[in-house]
């Protein structure tokens, strides 16, 4: 029997490894981290991520083939295959804070796999990691010389949080790289096996080991770009009565540009998004390609400037002042159906609002309160680090509340954001969330999930991102 073993049981561990474990019952898979609370939780029946049809996948192959453990060196001596999902965060300080990828953890376990392992292993990358990772980690396996063989592949993975295992059980591709030698080209065969029991062969893409890690930080950086472009747009539109719905849909129906990653936003969040291109924007510029650099750092600025222009928009619609305003903010993961909130475009909102002395009322139907104050009290980039290094929470914040549902975020409120497109916003009984508001009432829609005209039919001032504007909004101050 194969033996797997997957460092890190985080978002992208613990999903692949289960999908993995289900299409495989002949292969032994086991999710190991030095975060107990996690571990504790995947063996228990409140899994510690929510993504849809997750708890299925791992009720069918728990306790089978699949195991969950913080007994990281014994299976990590035991297994054939490694796959390393720790996280990379951008670093903090030090050469190339703020943009350069933080590969501490990455290292502690490579140099615990070299330390404990006692026969040949394939160690697979599974974080996004900058091009040229695998080399440093292959010296790293190698220094200590016993005789064993390791073998490095890059495997990215590829999954969206949401539709983690709908992209698993169908992904796109499978992307393999590894060494043009005979070791190398023998690993690839024996990944590509695993990925063969459920994934058509022509999905399967080997490539060498820089093609497949840059392929990684391409591709996130190619999603983005699509996502600031429109954005961009929807801020000429707010300017010239364009519908950036239209323009998207027009342009999307060009085979060649594609309907999808076309939907203008408050702004992209996530995990990767920001920290790959920052990542790619490090590397161009070790590598003396500061004009490469630039174009991509664009994608984030771009980013910011949609996060500032909804907070401004907000504000002068609201005649200049939130000062003590009560705000509802409806959603605050950084998309629907999860409950993550890392690089969410709701914090650098709730924090620009907080700036022009707002009050918040936030509700989110899957991230905790506990999660949310930690947010608003984070250090930018301090989130991706193990939660075990992550400072506590606060207990509360001045003039934040955090609430149960969405009728009571809206109580006599000033103005809602809508901030994640969350399903249930879109069939809230909003005559009833207009009675009870202040007035005038206002809907800030950061994801262009509201019927906007029934909206204003019931009496709300409605903005939505590059949507002609409101009368009301138009005679407003210009928006920065
Ligand atoms: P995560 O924070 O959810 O999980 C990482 C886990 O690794 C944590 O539980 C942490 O405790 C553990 N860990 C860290 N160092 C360890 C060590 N030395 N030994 C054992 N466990 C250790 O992160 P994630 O979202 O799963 O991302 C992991 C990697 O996958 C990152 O490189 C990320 O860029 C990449 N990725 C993420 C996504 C996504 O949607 N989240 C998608 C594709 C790729
Ligand atoms: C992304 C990539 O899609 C995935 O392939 C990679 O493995 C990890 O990073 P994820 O961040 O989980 O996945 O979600 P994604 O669906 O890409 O959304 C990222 C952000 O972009 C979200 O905040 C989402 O709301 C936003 N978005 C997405 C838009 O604003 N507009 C769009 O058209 C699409």
């Amino acid at each position: 029997m194969v033996k797997i073993c997957c460092i890190g049981a985080g978002y992208v561990g613990g999903p692949t490894m289960a999908v993995i474990a289900l299409k495989c019952p002949n292969v032994q898979v086991t999710v190991v981290d030095i975060a107990e609370p996690r571990i504790n939780a995947w063996n228990s029946g409140t899994l510690p991520i929510y993504e849809p049809g997750l708890d299925d996948v791992v009720k069918q192959c728990r306790g089978k083939n699949l195991f969950f453990s913080t007994e990281v060196e014994k299976h990590v001596a035991e297994s054939d295959i490694i796959f390393v999902s720790v996280n990379t965060p951008t670093k903090t300080q030090g050469l190339g804070a703020g943009k350069a990828a933080d590969l501490t953890y990455w290292e502690s376990a490579a140099r615990m796999i070299a330390d404990v392992s006692k026969s040949d292993k394939i160690v697979v990358e599974k974080s996004t990691v900058p091009v040229k990772t695998a080399e440093a980690i292959e010296r790293i396996l190698t220094h200590n010389k016993k005789g064993i063989n390791f073998t490095i592949l890059s495997n990215p993975e590829f999954l969206a949080e949401g539709t983690a295992i709908q992209d698993l059980f169908n992904p796109d591709r499978v992307l393999i790289g590894g060494r043009e030698t005979p070791e190398g080209q023998k690993a690839i065969n024996a990944l590509r096996d695993v990925y063969a029991n459920w994934v058509p062969k022509e999905r399967i893409l080997c490539t060498n080991l820089w093609s497949a890690e840059l392929s990684k930080l391409a591709a996130n950086a190619f999603l983005a770009q699509r996502i600031s472009s429109v954005n961009a747009m929807s801020a000429l539109c707010e300017s010239t009565g364009a519908d950036v719905s239209q323009v998207s849909h027009s342009i999307g129906t060009d085979s060649r540009v594609g309907p999808k990653f076309l939907n203008a936003s408050v702004g992209f969040g996530g995990s990767c998004f920001q920290k790959d291109i920052l990542n790619l924007v490090y590397i161009c510029e070790c590598n003396g390609l500061p004009e490469v650099a630039n174009y991509w750092k664009q994608v984030v600025k771009v980013n910011d400037y949609q996060k500032s222009r909804f907070v401004n928009r907000v504000v002068s619609s609201m005649f200049n002042t939130v000062s003590s305003k009560k705000i509802a903010i409806l959603g605050f993961a950084f998309k629907k159906d999860t409950g993550d909130t890392r690089e969410t475009p709701a914090i650098d909102v709730c924090k620009g609002l907080l700036g022009d002395k707002a009050r918040l009322s936030i509700f989110d139907p899957q991230v905790t309160e506990d999660q949310i104050l930690k947010d608003l009290s984070m250090k930018k980039f301090d989130k991706d680090h193990p939660s075990h290094l992550q400072p506590a929470s606060p207990t509360s914040i001045k003039q934040v509340s955090i609430v149960g549902d969405a009728y009571e975020a809206t109580k006599d409120s000033h103005g809602i954001c809508i901030l994640t497109e969350w399903d249930e916003f879109k069939k809230l009984d909003y005559q009833k969330v207009f009675d009870s508001m202040q007035k005038p009432a206002f809907v800030f829609d950061g994801r262009n999930i509201v019927d906007a005209d029934k909206l204003r039919k019931i009496g709300f001032i409605v903005y939505c991102i590059g949507k002609p504007l409101d009368p009301w909004l138009k005679d407003m101050p210009a928006v920065a």
